[in-house]
């Protein structure tokens, strides 16, 4: 996305939204009182502008934002030099076990919205194809020495003939990983609006005042960060491997007001000198603030899973209210069960979606 197409789409938001706030300025003159309906029509009319249209108001914040990981969780394919011009693959539909379908897809042709993780390419499937869903992952890429292959994002015999499959599974990742697709936001993956809400009526309107709010973005981590127990249907209860802050309801941090929540050891927008979003470079520096005297193990006080089948990283955000070692986890199996009963009591307590 350019600057230049960017503008274009601020101009077009700003004259749709100049159309819709008129229009309403007519409502108000009819003496028929309104019910909350045309406001409620404009909230959800505000349109996502995309990352370079803040970059020149916000040069600043825009530059440290490029440097961080929330950033490059999504890029476009054209960021990867491939080993081989892309060509055509064979394609079954993992989203339909009924019957299988296949198609053919030419890469260099199709729609392809990017990257994730450096992993997964994401596109969409002609709807002529028949496939169940629209966005799928048709392919990931496989690093050898500096240049990138083009492989089979998962491999089944879907059509039974006993042999593996090129199977495309359907898009469940957007909502926290390419979050613009959704919202048709030129920037497709995590952007300034992911964390601050759409910002078409802030970059159009002259008085700039009350129209971001910086508490929208305070509470958006949780929406993509939030790593909480899960209870299956027999009532059993696991930890969360994927997201970032395993437990962090169960931390003392979570429920004292003397913190600013993730911002009071979180940056939003700059990296720290190990690129991760630290307000320090050495992580303990962030604890003496309040501890003063007291040294903390990160390592061990911020557990990772020891059996991830995915080695998802994610680090414990219970500042040691949850210890592995109190979970009465079985090691030899793959996902963490929980099932020390004064851990489960103390997560029925703080989470009591999850007593029911
Ligand atoms: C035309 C210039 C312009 C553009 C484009 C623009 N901003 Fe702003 N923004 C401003 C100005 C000026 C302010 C300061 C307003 C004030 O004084 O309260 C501001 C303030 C903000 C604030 C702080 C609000 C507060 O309450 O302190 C946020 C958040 C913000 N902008 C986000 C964005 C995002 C995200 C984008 C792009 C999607 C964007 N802005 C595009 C000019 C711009
Ligand atoms: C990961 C979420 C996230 C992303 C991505 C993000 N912001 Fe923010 N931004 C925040 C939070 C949270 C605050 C409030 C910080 C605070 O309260 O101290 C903030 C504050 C701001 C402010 C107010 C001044 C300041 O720096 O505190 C501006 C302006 C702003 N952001 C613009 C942007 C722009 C422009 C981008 C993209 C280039 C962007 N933000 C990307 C979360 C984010
Ligand atoms: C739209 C979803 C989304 C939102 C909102 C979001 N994050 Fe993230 N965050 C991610 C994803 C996805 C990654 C993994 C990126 C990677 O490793 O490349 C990540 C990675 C991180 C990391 C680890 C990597 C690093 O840069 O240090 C931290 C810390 C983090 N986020 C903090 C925050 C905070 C604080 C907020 C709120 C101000 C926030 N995130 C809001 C999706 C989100
Ligand atoms: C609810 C939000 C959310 C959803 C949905 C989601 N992720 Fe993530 N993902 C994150 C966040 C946040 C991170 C960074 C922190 C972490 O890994 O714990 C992340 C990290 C990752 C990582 C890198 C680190 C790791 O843990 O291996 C991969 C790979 C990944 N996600 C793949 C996926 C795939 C594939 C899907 C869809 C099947 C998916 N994610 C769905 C939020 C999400
Ligand atoms: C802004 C202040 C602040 C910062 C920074 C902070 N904490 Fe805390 N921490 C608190 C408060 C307040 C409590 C709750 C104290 C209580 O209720 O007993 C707490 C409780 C704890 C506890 C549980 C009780 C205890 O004292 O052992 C641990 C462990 C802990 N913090 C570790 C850390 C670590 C590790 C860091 C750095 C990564 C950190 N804290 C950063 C304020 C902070
Ligand atoms: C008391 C400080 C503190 C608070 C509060 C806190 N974190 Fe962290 N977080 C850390 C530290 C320390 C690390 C590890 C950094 C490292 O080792 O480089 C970390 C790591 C992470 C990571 C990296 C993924 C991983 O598993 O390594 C993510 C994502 C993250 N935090 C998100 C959040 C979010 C979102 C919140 C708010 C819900 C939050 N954190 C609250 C201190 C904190």
């Amino acid at each position: 996305m350019n600057w230049k197409k960017s503008f274009l789409v601020s101009i077009i938001s700003f004259t749709f939204l100049t159309a819709l706030a008129m229009g309403c300025n007519k409502v108000q003159e009819t003496p028929t009182p309104q019910p909350t309906g045309p406001q409620l029509t404009e909230t959800a009319q505000i349109a996502y502008i995309g990352n370079e249209a803040c970059q020149a108001c916000h040069t600043d914040t825009f530059n440290n934002v490029t440097h961080t990981k929330h950033f490059s969780a999504f890029k476009p394919l054209s960021d990867y030099p491939l080993d081989k011009p892309l060509t055509s693959v064979t394609i079954f539909d993992a989203a339909n076990t009924e019957k299988p379908t296949s198609t053919t897809l030419d890469l260099s042709q199709a729609k392809v919205y990017g990257v994730m993780m450096d992993d997964y390419i994401i596109a969409e499937i002609p709807a002529a194809a028949g496939f169940k869903e629209k966005i799928y992952r048709v392919g990931a890429l496989k690093k050898v020495d500096d240049k990138w292959t083009v492989e089979a994002p998962k491999q089944n015999d879907i059509d039974k003939d006993g042999k593996p499959d090129w199977t495309a599974e359907k898009f469940t990742c957007g909502k926290c990983h390419a979050p613009g697709i959704e919202k048709a936001s030129p920037t497709v993956g995590i952007s300034c609006e992911s964390c601050h809400g759409p910002a078409g009526n802030h970059a159009s309107a002259t008085d700039k005042k009350g129209t971001m709010s910086l508490e929208t973005a305070k509470n958006s981590c949780l929406d993509c960060h939030k790593s909480d127990p899960t209870k299956d249907a027999q009532g059993n209860f696991t930890a969360s491997n994927h997201y970032g802050t395993r437990n962090f309801f169960a931390s003392k941090h979570a429920q004292s007001s003397q913190l600013n929540q993730c911002l009071t050891c979180h940056s939003a927008h700059k990296a720290n000198a190990s690129g991760a979003l630290l307000v320090a470079d050495k992580p303990t520096d962030i604890c003496v603030k309040c501890h003063a005297g007291k040294t903390f193990d990160l390592e061990k006080l911020m557990w990772k899973n020891p059996t991830d089948p995915n080695a998802h990283f994610t680090k414990d955000h219970s500042f040691g209210a949850i210890k592995y070692e109190d979970l009465q986890d079985d090691a030899a199996t793959k996902p963490i069960e929980i099932k020390n009963p004064t851990v489960i009591e103390l997560i029925k307590k703080l989470l009591p979606d999850l007593a029911k």
